[in-house]
């Protein structure tokens, strides 16, 4: 059932505004370094860089949409650096992260807004997004680097090829349990809301706080 079918107030808001247009800029822009990257790392995947407009210009925006990923990663972390605080109850859904991988919900104990899974891979992103920042300023300013220190060139490219792979294993199961395994969630993302079953499926603390909200208000 589409979110629009179902009525207003049973429908829940898990995302403000401000909270997808800096989702899905983050999303757009580490999409875009992500295709350009890879295109860079391997002459197998040059092609990717030519569907792009070429190497050349892959080459000059890649590092100009890199910044802007890390300035959209840090307003990311002004946003939601509390709710993705590790808490007890993250402690005891990794105890039971093989029976959620494995779709047994109700042995899973019942979430706050985001769960630990969530959790590591915004903790994933926001580590690698500094990684990623400080090795790709030294190889995009090469002649910054003092001779005495040229040493420094090759660890900074593993560096920044490590923080690029960890960062896109970790992407690839955020996409894959986003769009494949949690139906809903991609609409949650795009809409800002979600049905009250979904929220009491996926996140029963989180709903209980926000329905506690609810009838307070009235
Ligand atoms: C462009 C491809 C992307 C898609 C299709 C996508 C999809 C989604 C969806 C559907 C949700 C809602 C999950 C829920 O409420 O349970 C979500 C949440 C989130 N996204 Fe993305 N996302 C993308 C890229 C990114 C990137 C690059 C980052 C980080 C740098 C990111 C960080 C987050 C975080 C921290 C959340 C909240 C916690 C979570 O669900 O993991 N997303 N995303």
């Amino acid at each position: 059932m589409s979110i629009e079918a179902i009525p207003l107030q049973e429908r829940i808001e898990r995302y403000s505004f401000e909270e997808r247009i800096c989702h899905w800029l983050t999303g757009l822009s580490y999409l875009y370094c992500m295709a350009t990257g890879l295109a860079f790392y391997s002459p197998y995947l040059f092609w990717i860089a030519t569907a792009l407009g070429g190497g050349p210009t892959s080459r000059f925006w890649h590092p100009f949409v890199g910044l802007a990923f890390v300035a959209a990663a840090m307003w990311m972390h002004h946003i939601w650096r509390r709710d993705m605080t590790l808490t007890d109850y993250d402690r005891k859904w990794f105890d039971k992260s093989k029976d959620y991988v494995e779709n047994r919900d109700d042995l899973v104990p019942p979430q706050w807004r985001f769960n630990g899974g969530q959790k590591v891979f915004y903790w994933a992103m926001f580590y690698g997004a500094f990684l990623l920042l400080l090795s790709g300023l030294v190889m995009w300013f090469p002649e910054y680097v003092p001779f005495q220190l040229r040493w420094v060139r090759p660890i900074v490219i593993i560096v920044h090829e490590g923080a690029a792979l960890i960062t896109i294993g970790a992407f690839i199961i955020h996409i894959y349990m986003g769009v494949f395994m949690v139906p809903g969630s991609v609409t949650a993302m795009v809409t800002g809301f979600v049905s009250r079953d979904w929220a009491w499926t996926h996140h029963r603390l989180w709903y209980r706080q926000v329905m506690g909200r609810r009838t307070t208000r009235k």
